[in-house]
């Protein structure tokens, strides 16, 4: 402790003398500065020559042609976390036009947790070669346009959790050869017609944590894009299926924590590639027929965390999924008859549903090639046909306070495992409840 302030006591003092002051940040990287301006940084045979990360933890300027490190492809730059709360303590950082001049090599740059401070316009020193650039938590107001004009090869964006507040038109143009760009935890009200028009290339976007309205044309201009992710992003009036028009080939899309209350028949139509979708965390009451079971490539659909109190029977057709996630779904109190009937799905999660009554033949023709988890629900009985019909590897009623399994009750159900941890019964006769020898229970 001791010898830290030492050294801290010298860095002030040296500081204080405008004298410069250098330090190694990682094996064989050293930094110099003088008045909290870096002026020097200097490769002393370092282990890794391509990587850079540098720890800041006091106001500091990155000063001109200061690199002579040909090598170096990731920089990083970074201070302390900053929260939403304290963001405006944060430490500057200022950037000169030439600040990264001298790095033939550089693919990535990374800053973090600071204000960010540079001059506007187009005065920056090309960074031709950089093709992802992170600016996580700069207080950023505004998209950087004037400092992308001089990284025309950016192809991965990150402008996560910074104060934009508009997106406009030609904030991105620059970057022809976009590919992925995060704008997510921003405070974006409005995005203007035409922003993403040129950005052709575009195959991720991440919208989420933001505020703007769900217009029609909103993401207009992005016709090739992948992947969607559109969490928490709508203002008061909510979202609008009209928003995917634009956006036909989208093959994961991510709507989460939007409040959406109703799934409307066919609104996923125009979805024709669509692999994975993730609802969670909405409102959703009902799970109607006409939503999911035309979505010939989905793979993966989560209505986990909704308020769903049915699902009409068929919902999810003849589907043949990965994943099924209904968990947490805590008003889901019945399954009713045939619900899953046709669908086979690797592993189908009803856990922690709240779940009481199982109709008779609620997952009739049902293939389950994994599991089906009905953990943490409140069944107290097996009946007699509850699960007949369904073929499944492990069916799992652990954590549900069963005190009775009726004569018969897996007599036409076809299972390897089946868990009852965490329940009342005790099984003695495997014969008379209709279970194999083979079947194992885990208990
Ligand atoms: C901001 O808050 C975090 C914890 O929430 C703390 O670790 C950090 O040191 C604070 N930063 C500043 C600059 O005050
Ligand atoms: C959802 O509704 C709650 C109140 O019911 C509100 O506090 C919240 O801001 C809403 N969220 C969105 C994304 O609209
Ligand atoms: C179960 O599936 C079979 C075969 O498709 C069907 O005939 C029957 O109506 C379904 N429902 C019930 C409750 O048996």
């Amino acid at each position: 402790m001791k010898t830290i302030t030492g050294i801290n006591l010298i860095l002030l003092v040296s500081s204080v003398l405008g004298e410069e002051v250098c330090r190694d940040v990682d094996s064989g990287w050293n930094i110099c500065e003088t008045d909290h301006t870096i002026n020097r940084i200097e490769d002393k045979n370092a282990i890794f020559k391509t990587v850079l990360p540098v720890d800041l933890t006091s106001d500091t300027t990155v000063g001109e042609n200061i690199f002579s490190t040909p090598k170096l492809e990731h920089l990083y730059l970074r201070f302390p976390y900053i929260s939403k709360q304290n963001r405006s303590s944060a430490h500057s950082l200022t950037l000169l036009p030439n600040s990264f001049a001298g790095l033939p090599r550089l693919e990535k740059l990374n800053i973090e947790n600071t204000n960010l401070r540079f001059t506007k316009g187009n005065t920056w020193a090309s960074v031709g070669s950089l093709t992802k650039l992170h600016l996580r938590r700069c207080n950023l107001l505004e998209v950087p346009t004037g400092m992308l004009e001089s990284m025309p090869s950016i192809e991965e964006l990150t402008l996560e959790d910074n104060e934009i507040t508009a997106l406009h038109p030609h904030d991105f143009t620059p970057l022809k050869k976009l590919k992925e760009l995060d704008v997510s935890s921003n405070k974006i009200t409005t995005i203007a017609p035409g922003t993403f028009d040129g950005l052709n290339r575009l195959r991720e976007l991440d919208l989420s944590f933001n505020a703007f309205p769900a217009t029609p044309e909103l993401l207009k201009g992005l016709s090739l894009l992948k992947e969607l992710r559109l969490s928490k992003c709508f203002d008061d009036n909510g979202f609008q299926p009209h928003v995917f028009q634009e956006v036909p080939h989208l093959e994961k899309l991510q709507i989460a924590f939007n409040n959406i209350t109703r799934l409307t028949p066919g609104m996923f139509d125009g979805l024709f590639s669509l692999r994975e979708l993730s609802l969670y965390g909405n409102k959703i009451r009902e799970v109607p027929t006409g939503v999911f079971e035309r979505l010939r490539y989905v793979k993966e659909i989560s209505l986990a965390d909704n308020d769903i109190e049915k699902i009409v029977p068929g919902a999810f057709g003849f589907l043949e999924l990965d994943n099924l996630i209904l968990s947490l779904n805590r008003q889901l109190k019945t399954i009713l008859t045939d619900t899953f009937r046709g669908l086979t799905v690797r592993r189908l999660s009803l856990a922690k549903c709240h779940i009481t009554t199982l109709e008779p033949k609620a997952f009739n023709i049902t293939r389950v090639t994994r599991m089906l988890d009905l953990t943490e629900n409140f069944l107290t009985e097996v009946g007699t046909n509850d699960f007949a019909g369904l073929k499944t590897k492990d069916l799992d009623l652990s954590q549900n306070p069963i005190r009775k399994i009726a004569q018969d009750a897996f007599k036409d159900t076809d299972l390897k495992r089946l868990g009852l941890f965490g329940t009342y019964v005790k099984i003695t006769d495997r014969a008379k409840l209709g279970l194999e020898e083979t079947v194992e229970i885990m208990k």
